[in-house]
Parts: C-alpha cells; structure tokens; sequence
C-alpha cells in the first residue's frame, strides 16, 4: 500500500502513550500507524516528536474589543502565527456586542474567516444580550451551526451579564450540549478599586493590575461555580490566574461537579512588576484578568501537575502599542481605557513545551493533553482533531526536542508590534506542521495559503465521568415534587 504522505520513523506522543510508528496519510486523514510505511511523500521524522498540532481554544482575533477598538490580528495573521507556534487548528471567539443578533454575529465572524485562515477553525460565541430571541431562537440555531461553547463575561460594563442571565445561558446551553466558559472577576469591586486609584491620580498601566484583585476572581469563580451547579451545568472557568480560583475549580471538580480548567503561560511566566516601566510601556502587559506574582506561578503549576487544568491556552488578544490599539486614547491615557490582552497565540506552545517539559513539570504526554486533546474533547473535536488515530484529520506537528530559539517579535508572525516573551530562550520548537496532511509550515516557510482552513462545525460537549451536583431544591424527591429542574 502507498499512502500520499508519510512521517517516517518519529516518536509519536498522544495524551496517554508514546511509541515509535510511521504514520501513513490519505486524503487528508490518518490512514495507518504502522512499520515501514511507503509513501509518495516521506517526511523523515527521525529524532523528532510527532505529536497532534496544537488546538488554540482561547484566542481574540479579528476582534471588537470591549473597549471598541479591533485586534491587531485578522484571521490570516492570526492562524499563521499559530501555526509557525505548532498549532493546526484555532477557537477564537465571536463577540456579539450588545444590540447585535447572535445569527448576525456568526454571520460577521463568517465573513472575517473564510477564506483568511491557514488552519481549520471554529468560535467560540461571546454571549452579552441574551434577549428572550436570542435564548429561545439564536443559540439553538447556533448549536445546529456547530457552535457549541459560548462566553460570558462576569465584568466589562460593555459585555457582562447578571447572576440572572448567566442561570438562563447556561440553562439554554445545558439543554442543547453547549459548554459555557466564563470570564470570572467581580465588576464591582474593580470599580471600587479602579475609583480609589484614579482618585490618587495613580492611572499609569501598572495600576491596572491592581484594580483586578485576586479576591475579585475569587469571588467570581465561586458564583460562577455555585450558578452551574445549581443547574448542574458544564462550565469551563477561563484563564484562571489565582491560587484561590484554581483550588475552587480542583475543589469542585474533585466533588464531581462539571467544572473545568484553563490557564495561559502569561501567568506562568510574567508578574505585575514586569509592568512596572516607564510611561506606557506597561501597557503592553496589562490583561485581564492581571499579572500576578511569583509565588502564584508556582501554585498554578502544581495545578497543571494535578489535573485543576484541562487547557494552557494563550489568550491571544493582540493590540498594537501604538494609536491602532493600546495607545489609541493617547499616550497620557488612564488604564481604564487602553485594551486589555497580549499577543501570545505563537508563543503559546514552545513556551509551555521548553519551560514544562524541559525543566521535568510536566510530561510529554501531558503537553499534548494541554495543548490539544483536552481542547479537542472540551469543544466536541475528537477524534477528528487532538490525536494521533486511524480517521483522525492529519493534523500534526512535528518537534525538534532540541531546538534552540529565542522568543522574539520578529519570529511570532503576527501583526503585533512586540512580544510579552521577548528574549525568552526555549529548548523544543515545531518543524513542520500540517494541517488534514497538507504541510502548512515547514523549516520557517509557510506554504498553506490563506484558503486553506475551513470552518469546523462541532459536536457537543460531553461531560460523561462527571457525577454532576443535584441542588435539593431542584430535585423533586426534596422539593415536593416541584418539576422545575432544567
Ligand atoms: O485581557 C484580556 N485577556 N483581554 C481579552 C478578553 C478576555 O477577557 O479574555
Ligand atoms: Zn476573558
Ligand atoms: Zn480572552
């Protein structure tokens, strides 16, 4: 037998096992794993690592912001980006701004995308008017479109939702096999704490950080827990930045609760005192939620060892520093109203790869977990993305373990004028990565062309291996039979 392609002689690493095998490519699927495959195409694989490409699931690209400006990246720089940084396939969000139909958003988000991405991609949908149409009418047609993850925002005048309305998203979504995700902070008190430093006069971008204290994530991530369980729905708490919020998620799961996961390297590897520079410059780190300290660092990797995290993912939201994004209200601009978000979509995966495995915090098998499969299980894409089996698409990145590089702007291939990671040096980079068997980079040339991705309609979630949490006042054995459980 000939397949079309072959990588000949790698190490191949799926989230459970790692084995020698060539595996044999047709049509754009894995068509055998096996000995002595024969080719048309051979990709000599020997000493490297072939792994699933990477699943960026948290990614803001071609993008409104909530402050009203758009991401530096479209889905052209954005998908090449990821995929120079070992990904072969993106999530990045749909943002439906309030006023805006769901229907009419994924329509936009349609236009941004097709034709633009050199990776297969889907969204996620940004819920922030969840009207009586949108609830009963949008999100089921959403669902049927195969968007199944929506993201609420818990702050953001412009975005959040109340207590109320995230029971009825995550009601509606609980019934059509959506998983919800949530921005977690308390808004009110990020304005009280935002109110008290811009009445010192203390608004330079460092001061960001701490208007988003920890306790607001804290608290946050407790509602947000308490509203899912209460409807014993899937919730998947993003960007997780605290020791307090994290032991909550692994609190919550190890209860059984469908609770997941997710942090990003910028709270591995930066601190809000990087921020401390001269005028602007700190900008350039200010996120949602903020930077923290060193010791944080080192509670979330423990979390990342113990399973509280299903996903690293980059958060990718790209601003310029210049007037196209961070310094579009001026350069004497208070914090409250430059773009929150750093680049990172590139960085993501040679960053997790030098820093966990390298330096023995995690395992190969874990990487790919983090970086891919979970991804794929949490937003209904396996088998067909995330893994190295026969049917799968051949979606595959092959590593160099001992490859030298520095993490620079000018390597990130994004439209972003700087990176949080710049002269980072890492052990471990991405070599050739394909996409459904095609090569889309290969030795630093990208040879996909914008065309080549294609939307990815996916299946719903499911939280088998999770008990769930029944409340006692929805449970008619304990509430005089009062049918009113979603
Ligand atoms: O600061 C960040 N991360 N901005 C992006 C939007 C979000 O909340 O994920
Ligand atoms: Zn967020
Ligand atoms: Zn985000």
């Amino acid at each position: 037998m000939m397949y079309e392609t072959v990588i000949k002689g790698g190490t191949c690493v799926t989230a459970s096992e790692t084995f020698v095998a060539d595996i044999g490519i047709n049509k754009g699927r894995i068509a055998a794993l096996g000995a002595d495959l024969d080719g048309a195409d051979i990709i000599d694989a020997r000493d490297r690592l072939v792994m699933p490409g990477g699943i960026e699931a948290h990614a803001h690209i071609a993008q409104n912001s909530a402050t009203g400006g758009m991401t530096a990246d479209d889905y052209t720089s954005g998908s090449i980006s990821a995929a120079f940084g070992g990904n072969s396939c993106i999530i990045p969000f749909a943002a439906q701004h309030r006023g805006m139909g769901v229907t009419e958003t994924l329509d936009l988000y349609d236009s941004r995308a097709q034709g633009a991405s050199v990776l297969d991609y889907s969204y996620h949908l940004i819920v922030s008017d969840p009207t009586e149409k949108v609830l009963t009418e949008e999100l089921p047609a959403a669902f049927k479109r195969g968007i199944t993850s929506f993201k609420l925002f818990m702050t953001y005048d412009k975005m959040l939702v109340n207590d109320e309305q995230f029971l009825e998203v995550l009601t509606v979504a609980k019934e059509h096999g959506a998983l919800t995700m949530v921005h977690a902070e308390n808004a009110g008190m990020i304005k009280w704490m935002t109110d008290r430093l811009l009445a010192r006069g203390l608004k330079a971008p460092k001061y960001h950080a701490l208007s988003h204290p920890a306790l607001a994530e804290e608290e946050a991530i407790h509602r947000a827990i308490c509203m899912a369980k209460l409807v014993d729905a899937p919730l998947l708490i993003v960007h997780v930045s605290t020791p307090q919020g994290a032991a909550l998620v692994q609190n919550a799961r190890h209860a059984g609760a469908k609770i997941y996961g997710e942090t990003c390297p910028q709270y591995l590897f930066l601190t809000r005192d990087d921020m401390d520079k001269p005028g602007m410059e700190g900008a350039a780190l200010m996120c949602s939620p903020p930077l923290r300290d060193t010791a944080t660092q080192e509670v979330l990797w423990t979390h990342i060892q113990s399973g509280t995290f299903d996903v690293v993912s980059s958060d990718h939201s790209p601003y310029r520093m210049d007037d196209t994004g961070k310094l579009a209200n001026g350069p004497d601009a208070p914090f409250t109203v430059i773009a929150n978000g750093m680049p990172g979509i590139g960085a993501r995966l040679p960053m997790l790869f030098s820093e966990g495995v390298g330096k023995g915090r995690i395992s190969l098998n874990d990487f790919v977990a983090l970086s891919s499969t979970n991804a794929a299980r949490l937003y209904g894409l396996l088998p067909q993305k995330g893994t190295l089996t026969v049917g799968a698409d051949g979606d595959i990145a092959i590593w160099d373990p001992s490859a030298k590089g520095v993490i620079s702007v000018d390597n990130q291939n994004d439209a972003c004028d700087y990176s949080p990671f710049e002269g980072w040096q890492v052990t471990g980079l991405p070599m050739t990565v394909l996409s459904r068997g095609k090569r889309v980079i290969e030795n630093g040339k990208l040879l996909a062309k914008p065309d080549h991705g294609q939307f990815l309609p996916r299946a719903k979630f499911d939280s088998s291996g999770r008990a769930g949490y029944r409340a006692p006042e929805l449970d008619p054995a304990q509430n005089f039979g009062a049918n009113i459980a979603p």
